[in-house]
């Protein structure tokens, strides 16, 4: 499907969102600029506010790997592995361990071993115009049939 612009990326995020609940997983795939970050702050702001709590700043984690935001019962993780290049790395981290109630949004995923059970990839491509992205997703777990109008 085609984002035809950052409201309708907001939307997107919001709607995924409402959905999610705690041990699901999101992979962001795309290249720089593509929007995962973008879509990650729309969907953290908009827990927040649906949570009551005030929203935050949310920033690529790019240096620190993750950020997390505690909303409320919700706990998120935010992560940008894009640093990291072996998976042994990855395990140092340690980060995917004991931790099956809290969200997890990755960019970069790649050296993720993709076993998360409840996982939603979103796949981003820019598009002709400069505010359009073309996204694709696949679902696996509770996400397995979701279908392009529920997005
Ligand atoms: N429809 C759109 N979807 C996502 N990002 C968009 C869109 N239109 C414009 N942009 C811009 O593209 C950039 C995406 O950057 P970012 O989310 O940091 O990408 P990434 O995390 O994939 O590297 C932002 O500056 C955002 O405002
Ligand atoms: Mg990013």
């Amino acid at each position: 499907m085609i984002i035809k612009s950052l409201d309708h990326l907001k939307l997107i995020s919001n709607k995924i969102a409402d959905k999610v609940s705690e041990n699901d997983c999101i992979f962001l795939i795309g290249e720089i600029g593509a929007g995962k970050t973008t879509f990650t702050r729309y969907f953290i702001n908009y827990l927040q506010k649906r949570e009551g709590i005030k929203e935050t700043e949310v920033l690529s984690p790019t240096f620190n790997l993750l950020y997390e935001y505690d909303i409320n019962s919700l706990k998120v993780m935010h992560y940008d592995l894009y640093r990291i290049n072996k998976s042994k790395e990855l395990d140092r981290l340690g980060i995917f361990k004991d931790d099956l109630s809290s969200i997890k949004i990755i960019e970069w995923p790649e050296l993720v071993e993709p076993n998360l059970a409840n996982r939603l990839e979103l796949h981003f491509k820019y598009s002709k115009k400069e505010n359009e992205r073309e996204l694709s997703f696949a679902g696996y777990g509770k996400w397995k049939d979701i279908k392009t109008n529920e997005l």
